[in-house]
């Protein structure tokens, strides 16, 4: 059985102060927690003092972006490793946010999850299709670009260290959450075409977690559905009890 995986995207808030509270918080709320894997994603120049915060919980610790080169002129990048030596242990790759606001290509996603699988990360790679594509009727093939290009390559082997997360750009942020049959529907779509590319053992033990405006409130009913295997939360995240209230439905 696939064990649920609840994520925080802390996005680009908080200061040190306030980035080392919250890891506490969650950190020792996580420690009644069972059968449930949890993760936060501090800003970059947060994630060694979140790393010391939540050392020893049952938390652990995620970057929410990185380079793909191993190392060299690449001013302001930060390599997989440089993440490693961090202490994380996952990476969040082709969000919704670099992919429309930075202009992220699936192409460049890819080499960032070959690259982060190379250096022992696990990514979790977004996907996820705008308001106006699921209006005319594109999601799954937004959905089936996305996941592909950003596979592409994969060995079977590698394949079983990846996490995938479907995030609706239209739920992200806005408190307009997919219902869990939106929801449902794209999950099962997307391990459909991991058992293509792969096959079913494959295809059954990958995790792919829902984000958009995930809430305590919400996290039972989507988390319940079949395909559904964890969340990955921004909002809710900066909030201790918010984020192990969803921590809680998931276990
Ligand atoms: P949200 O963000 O929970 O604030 O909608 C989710 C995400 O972007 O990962």
């Amino acid at each position: 059985m696939r064990r649920p995986f609840v994520a925080g995207n802390w996005k680009m808030n908080l200061d040190r102060a306030s980035a080392v509270a919250l890891a506490e918080g969650v950190a020792k709320g996580a420690d009644s927690l069972v059968g449930v894997d949890l993760a936060v994603c501090p800003p970059s120049c947060y994630l060694e003092a979140v790393g010391r915060a939540i050392a020893g919980s049952k938390i652990a610790l995620g970057a929410q972006n990185m380079y793909h080169q191993p190392d060299g002129a690449f001013t302001g990048e930060l390599s997989a490793a440089m993440l490693r030596d961090l202490g994380c242990t996952y990476v969040i790759l082709g969000h919704s946010e670099r992919r429309h606001i930075l202009g992220e290509t699936d192409e460049e996603v890819n080499k960032k999850v070959h690259a982060a699988l190379a250096a022992g990360l696990t990514p979790i790679i977004c996907v996820g299709e705008l308001l106006a594509q699921r209006k005319a009727g594109q999601t799954m093939t937004v959905i089936r670009r996305q996941i592909n290009g950003s596979l592409a390559g994969l060995s079977p082997r590698q394949m079983t260290g990846i996490v995938i997360a479907y995030e609706p750009v239209w739920a992200i942020g806005t408190g307009e959450v997919a219902t869990p049959q939106q929801a449902e529907e794209v999950h099962s779509a997307l391990r459909k075409i991991v058992e293509d590319r792969y096959n079913d053992s494959i295809a059954g033990s990958v995790r792919i977690q829902y984000g958009g405006s995930v809430k305590p409130e919400n996290a039972a009913e989507l988390l319940g559905r079949p395909d559904i295997d964890g969340a990955l939360v921004g909002g809710a995240s900066l909030k201790v009890e918010q984020f192990l209230g969803i921590a809680e439905k998931a276990g």
